[in-house]
């Protein structure tokens, strides 16, 4: 294929889900919290690898408002790790320029919990070689409704009326607005679907499966889905042709 019809670049935005960490540990005959627990460390490494391929948005799908439904146990051990996480990481990735920010509905979480994730998103405010979104307690269909509840007080308000709502208007009232959608989405841990992820959002985005578990994720395969997404040609509704010709002008 000719380099012009490829994307050619790299991904300014990766969102991924990740997901397989309870199978993992499960393998090893281990409790699945060990598996979160391992997931964590392929976090800090991904991080690395994107600061390292100047990627500039990674979001990551750490708990879906839908994981609620687990284990208590489990449950409980996931937010004590957030908080481990969030205590300890915090200083080296503002030591490394990466900018911390949630999204989700975080009125669910411990006051503890609130407290070190506002604290690392204003930790990190005026950092920018990576920004690192962490979508916490969020759910596609939540982040969809609470742009709608924000567009309905407006136009209650008399600021919009209901023929001026468009998906320009709805797209600036979901979670991350300000950035750029994300161009590759990569799910590991085998299933071929979304949970409730970013379903405003992933609209364009292309999407990578791997069967790989999360904590066995590492640069090879983040490579690997480079390597896929540089194949792809994004037409976004037009002919390859068409991309084609607009490249080469
Ligand atoms: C993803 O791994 C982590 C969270 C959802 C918190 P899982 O815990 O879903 O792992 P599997 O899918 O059971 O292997
Ligand atoms: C999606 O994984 C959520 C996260 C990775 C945080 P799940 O393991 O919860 O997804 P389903 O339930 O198998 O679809
Ligand atoms: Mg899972």
């Amino acid at each position: 294929m000719a380099p012009d019809s490829v994307t050619d670049s790299l991904p300014r935005h990766i969102a991924i889900i990740m997901d397989g960490n309870g199978r993992w540990a499960r393998a090893r005959l281990l409790p699945r919290y060990v598996g979160h627990r391992e997931g964590v460390k392929s976090v800090r490494r991904v991080v690395e690898d994107c600061i390292d391929r100047h990627i500039e948005v990674l979001t990551l799908f750490a708990f879906s408002s839908e994981n609620w439904r687990r284990p208590s146990e489990e449950v409980g051990l996931i937010m004590d790790l957030f908080v481990q996480t969030l205590k300890k990481e915090v200083a080296s990735l503002n030591r490394n320029g990466v900018r911390v920010r949630f999204i989700g509905d975080r009125d669910a979480f411990s006051e503890k919990l609130r407290y070190l994730i506002a604290e690392a998103e204003h930790e990190t405010r005026d950092n920018s070689r990576l920004q690192l979104v962490i979508a916490a307690n969020y759910g596609g269909q939540w982040d969809i409704s609470q742009a709608v509840r924000t567009i309905a007080t407006r136009v209650q308000a008399g600021e919009l009326s209901p023929q001026d709502i468009s998906p320009d208007i709805i797209a600036a009232e979901v979670a991350l607005s300000e950035l750029p959608p994300p161009d590759l989405f990569i799910r590991t841990g085998g299933e071929r679907r979304i949970s409730n992820f970013m379903l405003w959002q992933l609209a364009y985005t292309e999407l990578y499966f791997t069967d790989v578990l999360w904590p066995a994720f590492n640069a090879k395969e983040l490579d690997a889905a480079l390597l896929w997404y540089a194949n792809r040609q994004r037409r976004f509704g037009r002919t390859g042709e068409q991309v084609e010709q607009q490249k080469g002008a």
